[in-house]
């Protein structure tokens, strides 16, 4: 890209950024898009909530991963584009990679570019054999794959660390549609999902005693401070995050402590004594009821796996 169009592009991306900041905070109840998360530190903050002992999920997922990555790599079959949605450090992909040797290509999709570019490099020293095109894109949106100079006989896009989690079940649908339509007929998609618990240990994967997880919650206020001239006050909110048997999931908030007014890229904000913004949800499935969401989108279970205790799921869906 030209300097020129690539302060085009960072300027789109910061006017996105504010309108839905903006758009957050003046709808009721307040929240703000999870997405925003990942910036610099808040990726590297989420690296370190993956190495907690109270978050069970990266450690479940990657055992279930290390485990049975012979049968997954069958499953998903050779001469395949592996595309990886959110692909963080690539860590569980290694697994994946080596039980793929005919993999034609490899698409980490990411919208946290310098995260993207640097576990791409890794993955591209340590696989020569595999064609390695990192996406810096925002998957809940569709988005064109890059073309491969190698020839490709499907997709299979894997989606892990039960991200979909975050997505409201209508919302899960609809992005799992998306997938459908990238992969196409014979494509694949090869996802985590946290499984229903017991709700003791789900709330402490979200409350960590060292304060990861607060101080992950709270990096977007303070990127929201640096990128769009805020004036969020950090110790006037709380990390709160509550698991909803009912729902069946986690519902994460920064609560507001006392009564106050914040500014945003010039525009200002009330919030009462106790008001929350949502952050995030991370909703909690059987694999019955993920299937519910999967299959209106156009998928059909061919495989499952899962950790002894039955802490997480590893699936995978058809396109057929
Ligand atoms: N996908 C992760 C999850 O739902 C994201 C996450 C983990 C998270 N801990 C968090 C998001 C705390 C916000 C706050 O488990």
């Amino acid at each position: 890209m030209r300097a020129n169009s690539r302060a085009v592009a960072l300027g789109n991306r910061v006017r996105t950024f504010r309108n839905d900041v903006w758009a957050g905070l003046s709808s009721l109840p307040k929240q703000l898009p999870c997405k925003y998360f990942y910036d610099k530190r808040g990726s590297e903050l989420f690296d370190r909530i993956c190495l907690l002992d109270e978050y069970y999920l990266t450690r479940a997922e990657l055992a279930i991963t290390e485990r049975h990555a012979a049968e997954m790599g069958e499953q998903i079959g050779d001469g395949v584009m592996l595309v990886e949605f959110g692909s963080g450090s690539s860590v569980k992909t290694r697994y994946l990679l080596d039980a793929l040797p005919k993999a034609a290509a490899y698409v980490p999709v990411d919208i946290s570019g310098e995260h993207l570019q640097q576990a791409a490099g890794e993955i591209a020293a340590d696989y020569p054999s595999v064609e390695v095109i990192p996406a810096c894109a925002d998957f809940t949106e569709p988005f064109p794959l890059p073309f491969a100079t190698r020839s490709i006989s499907h997709v299979a896009v894997y989606f892990p660390g039960s991200t979909i989690g975050n997505f409201l079940p209508l919302r899960a649908t609809r992005l799992l549609a998306n997938v459908a339509g990238l992969c196409g007929r014979g494509g694949g998609l090869l996802i985590g999902i946290d499984l229903k618990k017991d709700p003791a240990k789900i709330h402490a994967a979200y409350n960590d005693a060292s304060g990861v997880t607060a101080e992950f919650n709270l990096n977007l206020l303070r990127r929201i401070n640096r990128e769009l001239d805020g004036d969020f006050r950090l110790s006037n909110f709380q990390h709160r995050a509550i698991y909803s048997a009912e729902c069946g999931r986690v519902e994460i908030d920064l609560v507001s402590t006392e009564a106050q007014i914040v500014r945003v890229a010039g525009r200002t904000f009330q919030f009462g004594a106790g008001e929350a913004i949502n952050t995030e949800y991370s909703h909690k499935y059987t694999i019955e009821e993920f299937s519910a969401l999967a299959t209106p989108a156009g998928f059909v279970l061919h495989h499952e796996w899962t950790d002894a205790e039955r802490n997480f799921a590893v699936l995978h869906y058809v396109v057929e």
